[in-house]
C-alpha cells in the first residue's frame, strides 16, 4: 500500500481530500510538519515537533453514516490499544481524544467525502503528540506529549508501524461485526462512564453506557438520551 511522506504541507487530511481522485484506498498520508493542521469543530491542530501526524485513506464499497461515528471510535481506539503496549496508561475520552494524565495526546478527525450513499471515501486524521519537549502555553493545561509525561523518547517509526498494522488487522473485524466487536474494549478505557457530563458546552448529563454504535447513553432529566456525536466535556 502507499505511504505518502511530505516533511512539510498544509494539512495531511487537506491532501487527501484535494487528491483522493487518484488515491488508492488504504493510502497512508504522513508530514513531518503541518502549517494548517486541522481539528475537530473547526479548530486548528497545533503543529509540535517530533510528532506523527498522518491520514488513512479508505475508499468504502457501502459507506453509511451511521458506520462513521464507529469508525472514528474504532481509531481511537487501535491507539489506546497500541499505547497500552508500551506501558502507557492512557485513556479515550468519548468520542476519540486519547489522554494520558487527565491531558489530550492524541486527537483523531474523521471527514467523509464523496457520495453518501453507494461508494464513499473516509479521511482518517490521527495526530498524535509524541517527542516533542515542550508544549506551547496555551497548551499548557490541556494537552500533553509521551515524552512528558513517561519521560523518555519514543520510536516513532514503530508506533506508526504498529497503529498501521493494528489498524488493518482489526478493520476486517469492524467491517464485519461493526463496533459492537471493540464495544467491552472501548468502554474499559472510556473516561466519560459514570460521570457528569456537559454536551456542547450547555446540556448537562449523566452518562451511563455507550451504545452498540459507539452513541453515548446519558441519562438528562430522568430521561435517556443517545447522544450520536457533538462535543462533551466531564464535570469532575
Ligand atoms: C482533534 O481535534 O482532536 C482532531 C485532531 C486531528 C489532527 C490530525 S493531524 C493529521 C491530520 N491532518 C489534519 O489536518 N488533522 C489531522
Amino acid at each position: 500500500k502507499d505511504f505518502l511522506y511530505f516533511s512539510q504541507i498544509n494539512s495531511t487530511n487537506n491532501y487527501v481530500k484535494e487528491n483522493q481522485e487518484k488515491l488508492e484506498s488504504a493510502t497512508v498520508v504522513y508530514a513531518e510538519r503541518q502549517n494548517a493542521g486541522r481539528g475537530r469543530f473547526g479548530r486548528s491542530w497545533i503543529d509540535l515537533e517530533k510528532g506523527v501526524k498522518m491520514s488513512i485513506f479508505l475508499r468504502l464499497e457501502v459507506i453509511d453514516i451511521e458506520k462513521v461515528v464507529p469508525l472514528t471510535l474504532f481509531t481511537g481506539l487501535i491507539v489506546n490499544r497500541v499505547l497500552r503496549k508500551y506501558k502507557v496508561q492512557s485513556f479515550i475520552k468519548w468520542s476519540n481524544d486519547i489522554l494520558l494524565n487527565g491531558k489530550k495526546v492524541c486527537g483523531i478527525l474523521t471527514e467523509l467525502s464523496g457520495e453518501l450513499e453507494g461508494a464513499g471515501n473516509v479521511i482518517i486524521g490521527i495526530g498524535l503528540n509524541v517527542n516533542a519537549a515542550s508544549l506551547p502555553d496555551e497548551l499548557l493545561e490541556i494537552a500533553t506529549t509521551l515524552r512528558k509525561e513517561m519521560g523518555m523518547d519514543f520510536d516513532r517509526t514503530r508506533i506508526i508501524i504498529e497503529i498501521l498494522e493494528e489498524f488493518e488487522n482489526e478493520l476486517e473485524n469492524f467491517k464485519n461485526y461493526g463496533f459492537s466487536r471493540f464495544r467491552d474494549e472501548y468502554k474499559s478505557y472510556c473516561i466519560n462512564l459514570g460521570k457528569e457530563i456537559v454536551i456542547n458546552g450547555v446540556q448537562r448529563a449523566f452518562c451511563k453506557d455507550i451504545g452498540q454504535n459507539g452513541e453515548l447513553i446519558c441519562v438528562q432529566d430522568g430521561k435517556e438520551v443517545k447522544i450520536q456525536s457533538g462535543e462533551v466535556t466531564i464535570r469532575w
